[in-house]
């Protein structure tokens, strides 16, 4: 189905040969036997103290625009999000629930989802695009106004079948290199991968500012970045797949402390 090139073959054999060597060095510590982890207990402790810093975490920046972009009308006359919802804390409770089945839409909805759906239902404005500055403001604000409250492990009985689709998806081995999430973040969870530190996957820190990006990327964004990866083809921001895959990845780390805005490497 892939062409086949000689460049791919041997991309795929450094990593094969990357990830066994990482085992073979007993970097490859798979921790998904004990109780999940976050992300940041992966970190060394210069990023860990980044992201502790009450001024230094660079996340803090849309934190701050998000709280602008919360009180500011977004056209004259159209009324701002404080103005309906009172304070960013107001919605403390929802954050660690989504995504979340809404049995009217017979469908999943995350943060980024209800964002734009109240710009465009209720402000009668545009939707901020996905991965835009004010889109992750607004979700930066939001998640932070939660930091502390568990990942919930409320799911609908309506939304069975989308978690056993996210799981599968977890577990399925994709793109030209044949690796499944599980692969990386549960078999060689704390092995050493290009620099990086391979975590379990967990989603409690997002949006998190990440070093390799230079800026701050939404759940989907590094679903994509995983994807890409391995040589898959990802999926467009906001996908059907997605919203089932972040449903799952909420399960399985279900009673981990958000975290947001997480620093990551
Ligand atoms: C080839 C190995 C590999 C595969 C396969 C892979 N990832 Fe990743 N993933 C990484 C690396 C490397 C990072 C960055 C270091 C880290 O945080 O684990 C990462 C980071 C993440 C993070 C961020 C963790 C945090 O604490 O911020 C999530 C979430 C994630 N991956 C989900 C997935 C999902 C879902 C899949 C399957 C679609 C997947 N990954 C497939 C290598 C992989
Ligand atoms: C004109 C009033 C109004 C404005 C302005 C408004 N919203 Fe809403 N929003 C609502 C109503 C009403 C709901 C539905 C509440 C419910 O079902 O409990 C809602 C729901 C939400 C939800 C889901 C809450 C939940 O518990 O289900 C989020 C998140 C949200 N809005 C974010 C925003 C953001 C971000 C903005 C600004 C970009 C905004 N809203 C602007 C009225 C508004």
């Amino acid at each position: 189905m892939f062409p086949r090139t000689h460049p791919r073959r041997s991309l795929k054999w450094r990593l094969t040969l990357c990830l066994a060597l990482c085992l073979a060095l007993g970097g490859g510590l798979s921790l998904s036997a004990g109780a999940a982890q976050s992300g940041l207990a992966y970190l060394g402790e210069e990023l860990k103290a980044l992201q502790a810093d009450p001024f230094a975490n660079p996340g803090l920046l849309w934190v701050d625009r998000g709280t602008a972009l919360w009180q500011a009308d977004p056209a004259p006359g159209v009324p701002a999000c404080a103005s309906c919802h009172g304070a960013p804390e107001s919605l403390r409770a929802l954050i660690p629930t989504l995504p979340r089945w809404n049995p009217a839409t017979q469908r999943l909805e995350n943060l980024e989802g209800l964002i734009r759906q109240c710009q465009s239902e209720r402000q009668h404005q545009p939707p901020a695009p996905y991965e835009s500055e004010a889109l992750l403001a607004l979700t930066t604000r939001l998640a932070q106004g939660a930091r502390g409250l568990p990942l919930s492990d409320a799911i609908a009985p309506e939304a069975a079948p989308a978690l056993a689709r996210g799981e599968a998806f977890f577990r399925e081995r994709r793109g030209q290199l044949g690796l499944s999430c599980a692969d990386c973040h549960e078999r060689y969870a704390g092995a050493r991968l290009r620099g990086d530190r391979v975590s379990e996957g967990m989603i409690n820190g997002f949006p998190i500012y990440r070093l390799t990006w230079q800026t701050l990327g939404s759940r989907h964004r590094m679903f994509r970045w995983c994807n890409e990866a391995v040589r898959a083809e990802p999926y467009p921001f906001g996908a059907e797949p997605y919203l089932e895959l972040e449903l799952f990845l909420r399960h399985r780390g279900a009673g981990l402390p958000l975290e947001t805005p997480a620093v990551r490497r």
